[in-house]
């Protein structure tokens, strides 16, 4: 009677749907608990590519309830356009389910969001403007527009209140452009659609179908470094991406965590303003972005590459408490020469693995470099057939952070993974 988690150890964009889609014949529920279309999760089934943003990557299965949790925010607007991308891929939606606790993103969170970010200049956030931080902001002030809210009948009066607020609130920042009358249009025939979902109160659901003996999946949106009380702060998103967020945004007592697997790319990326100390800004890094095809899923934005890093892994698999890694993008390497591992960070003259308060770009790392496979891992199902120098990297990375990496994925496809 536990329920397993999945998340990003990074900077998001893992290759977390990916390996939930693929994980999802294993579980009867698989359930977002926080973040929104912030997030952009990729699963490419039979060489068709598809990016959800707040549906669960489960979705394709359709013996799995895929459940919007109540930690998460929904625009109702990109979530009408991902229904209506999949219904056209034959997808009948019936096993989805929405938390009457969600709250919502109004157009205005969205131009919150920008106007905020404009007014930052060059300490801007790199925010994917998706209004994340304007909502989360109104359910901790609790002043949030719920789900629920949208199902009573005085939704407009509470709708129009909110807006005059953030209307107020716009007059402090720079102008932005926004065509709000044309949001807001599309926002409330969007939010009519998402009346017509099965909009259920998760919190029972679940524990209910827990204590059934089905078998649960929470799926982390964003990464562990963007969370918002352990992650880069104020580079960061507005939610819990961490473990602990997988109790409040679904609303599970912590004993009935289960296993938890954390994800990491065999480098590393971040999208967005905000410290890495080990990016690349040289043609390795050049080469992780061209092999890696590091653009946003979201926003289309080119990602920062660099080494994955020993100490900010340490540090994640901490707060999360991992049990097991999945490795993900292994055949990104392929083509190096030599790769590289941060082993640990350089402060006052001393290595540590230990993550400083002032945890800054241009701190100095210390960087083990190792022979590359220059071989392609594509078609590897099992460790024995990597190449050996493939097989010491993950041993290294196997040692150096004292968790099991139980898969590796070898390409963005729905099979090419195995157990290791
Ligand atoms: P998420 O946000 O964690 O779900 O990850 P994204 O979908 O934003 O980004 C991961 C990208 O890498 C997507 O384009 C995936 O299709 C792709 N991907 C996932 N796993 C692999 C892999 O093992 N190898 C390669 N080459 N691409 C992968
Ligand atoms: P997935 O789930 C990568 C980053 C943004 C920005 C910061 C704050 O696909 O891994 P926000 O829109 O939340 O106000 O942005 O967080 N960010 C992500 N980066 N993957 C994501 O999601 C992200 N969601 C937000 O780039 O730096
Ligand atoms: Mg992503």
């Amino acid at each position: 009677m536990s329920v397993d988690v999945l998340l990003g150890l990074q900077w998001g964009d893992e290759g977390k749907g990916k390996v939930v889609d693929y994980l999802s014949t294993n579980y009867d529920i698989i359930a977002r608990f926080q973040g929104g279309p912030n997030a952009g999760h990729t699963l490419v089934i039979n060489g068709k590519k598809t990016v959800l943003h707040t549906i669960p990557s489960g979705i394709f299965n359709e013996n799995v309830t895929n459940v919007i949790g109540n930690g998460v925010v929904i625009d109702p607007i990109t979530l009408s356009k991902e229904i209506a991308k999949l219904k056209v891929e034959g997808l009948s939606l019936t096993n989805l389910v929405v938390s009457e606790k969600a709250h919502l993103i109004l157009p205005t969170h969205r131009l919150l969001d920008a106007a905020s970010e404009k007014s930052k200049g060059k300490e801007k956030i790199g925010s994917t403007l998706k209004g994340i931080g304007p909502t989360y902001m109104d359910k901790t002030g609790r002043n949030g527009f719920r789900v629920g809210d949208l199902l009573q009948e005085d939704a407009k009066d509470k709708y129009e209140k909110l807006k005059a607020k953030h209307l107020a609130l716009l007059s402090m920042y720079p102008e932005v452009e926004f065509d709000l009358a044309q949001e807001e249009e599309k926002w409330w025939k969007s939010a009519e659609e998402l009346k017509q979902l099965h909009i259920t109160d998760c919190v029972y659901y679940i524990n209910q179908e827990i204590k059934a003996g089905k078998r649960v999946l929470a799926e982390g949106a964003q990464g562990s470094m963007l969370d918002i009380d352990f992650g880069t702060y104020p580079f960061v998103t507005s939610s819990n991406t961490v473990t602990a967020g997988v109790c409040t945004g679904l609303g599970i007592a912590p004993k009935h965590i289960g296993k938890v697997i954390g994800i990491s790319k065999a480098y590393c990326t971040r999208v967005g303003g905000g410290p890495f100390p080990s990016e690349l800004f040289d043609e390795d890094g050049e080469l992780l972005r061209k092999e890696g095809h590091e653009f946003g899923a979201t926003t289309g934005r080119p990602r920062r590459c660099g080494w994955i890093d020993i100490p900010q892994l340490k540090y994640t698999i901490m707060v999360n408490g991992v049990d097991e890694i999945v490795l993900t993008k292994m055949d990104v390497l392929d083509v190096f020469e030599k790769v590289g591992i941060v082993a640990s960070y350089e402060i006052n003259g001393e290595a540590t693995t230990q993550l400083p308060y002032e945890y800054k770009d241009g701190m100095p790392v210390n960087v083990k470099m190792m022979e590359g496979w220059k071989e392609s891992v594509n078609s590897c199902r099992a460790v024995y057939e990597l190449p050996t120098p493939a097989k010491q990297f993950v041993n290294t990375l196997q040692q150096q952070l004292g968790v099991n990496i139980k898969m590796i994925s070898v390409g963005p496809g729905r099979e090419e993974i195995f157990q290791a």
